[in-house]
């Protein structure tokens, strides 16, 4: 198993680029499945969980060609209708064929996620929007078992919460559902309205995309499109999480500066100089970090995928801090990691306190969720020593070479094989 090892105390200096957005690409790629015609997408980021997926995809039949960040979809010959576990169980956002493949072809067949690292995250939301829309759905042998006769149905749908899966597969079924659906409460995410964008341009009609009140007519079918999947904010922002806790001056390209306000913000309040331009944000690191306090939320509040990073840079700045996270109820296990670095966070349920101390000192640490791996990779950096990662597959499911990218601005961080 690959590990990561990074000898700390390096300033960072350089230029990062900003690859595609996981949590857009993802659901942009099951797109494939609702339309006969090329999906012509670029700007995919080369992620593992992009690997995964199209794996999945191609094995319903969807015709996948690939040339490096540019991935084109035909869905003319799809002819399995189904998720098979061996690949959900690896990645949640599996779940994402099963709206797609029933609205188009009225039958699908998707192996129910498992429990998960960061807390039990159940597909219930996803099921009751699609039961609404008329599907039969039953679950048995593991399997969600979903029919349609006929088309779906267009519905009014009100989520007990806000869920961005969940708001993009009700929104892919809809897209060819009879008539009109209204989905309450949706999710405003950046990357499900890069989704609503590109279903937009194949076709679909939906109004009140970036609110939560989704209002969807359907349509006979969906054509062809090009798209360039929208900037990884989770990545920028944990490139610029690095840097403050590092110090330096870096500039990341092919980012955008309109859809991470909150993080920020809360960035600048850690003391980052930060000069926003078109599509390129450089930051500037020269003192000891401020601390910050914070509430994960949905969007546009704080996310709950930047959580981690942010906690790592508290772990070293001039004061105590104090972080809540809301959405997920098991997302505290990189502060034990941390904790063995030196650093000295204490939690009581959802909410961190964390001291802020002089110094970390490297050591050997685990890797246990994706973003719980981005922030030991952050306070590796910040460490005097060296600090060894084990487990780091789960960064290569969520991150774009993350090491190549942080080691040409000066890191001095290896993969051992
Ligand atoms: N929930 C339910 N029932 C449902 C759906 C959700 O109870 O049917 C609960 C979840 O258990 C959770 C909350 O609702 O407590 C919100 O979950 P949501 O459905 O929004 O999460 P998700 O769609 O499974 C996506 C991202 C996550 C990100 C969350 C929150 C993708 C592929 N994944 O997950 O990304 O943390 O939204 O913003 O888009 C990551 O990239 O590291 C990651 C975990």
């Amino acid at each position: 198993m690959d590990k990561l090892q990074i000898v700390g105390g390096k300033r960072l200096n350089g230029e990062i680029p900003v690859s595609g957005a996981k949590n857009a690409a993802l659901p942009i790629l099951c797109a494939g499945l609702l339309t006969a015609g090329d999906l012509e997408l670029s700007n995919v980021p080369r992620l593992h969980d992009v690997r995964t997926i199209l794996k999945l995809l191609a094995q319903t039949g969807l015709k996948v060609t690939q040339d490096d960040e540019r991935v084109t979809l035909n869905g003319a010959n799809i002819d399995t209708l189904e998720a098979p576990y061996e690949l959900v169980k690896t990645m949640r956002a599996s779940i994402l064929v099963l709206g797609p493949l029933l609205a188009r072809f009225g039958q699908a067949k998707v192996s129910l996620p498992g429990g998960c690292a960061i807390g039990s995250r159940p597909v219930d939301q996803h099921i009751k929007g699609l039961r609404q829309m008329g599907a039969e759905i039953t679950i048995e042998g593991g399997y969600i078992h979903a029919r349609s006769n006929g088309k779906l149905k267009g519905a009014r749908i009100h989520t007990d919460m806000i869920t961005v899966t969940g708001t993009e597969n009700l929104l892919m079924a809809a897209t060819l559902a009879e008539g009109e659906t209204v989905l309450e409460n949706a999710a405003r995410e950046p990357e499900v309205t890069d989704l609503a964008n590109l279903l937009v341009a194949m076709g679909a009609k939906i109004e009140g995309i970036g609110t939560d009140r989704l209002v969807i007519q359907g349509v006979d079918a969906l054509h062809g499109a090009r798209h360039a999947v929208i900037s990884d904010r989770i990545e920028a922002a944990t490139f610029l999480c690095a840097v403050a806790a590092t110090g330096g001056d870096i500039l990341l390209t092919n980012t955008r500066t309109d859809i991470f306000d909150v993080a920020l913000e809360k960035l600048r309040e850690v003391g980052l100089q930060l000069d926003l331009q078109g599509d390129t944000i450089r930051a500037r690191m020269d003192a000891r970090p401020n601390p910050v306090s914070f509430r994960t939320t949905e969007y546009p509040g704080f996310p709950t995928d930047m959580q981690a990073q942010f906690m790592a840079v508290n772990t070293i700045a001039n004061g105590p801090s104090k972080v809540t996270e809301t959405i997920f109820e098991n997302r505290f296990m990189h502060v034990q990691e941390m904790n063995r670095l030196g650093a000295q966070i204490s939690t009581e349920g959802n909410t961190a306190f964390i001291k802020g101390v002089g110094r970390l000192v490297g050591a050997p640490v685990m890797a246990t969720d994706l973003r719980a791996s981005a922030s030991l990779v952050i306070a590796g950096m910040a460490a005097e020593g060296t600090t060894l990662i084990d487990r780091i597959y789960h960064l290569d499911r969520g991150y774009d070479r993350m090491e190549v990218k942080l080691s040409a601005v000066g890191a001095d961080i290896v993969r051992l094989k």
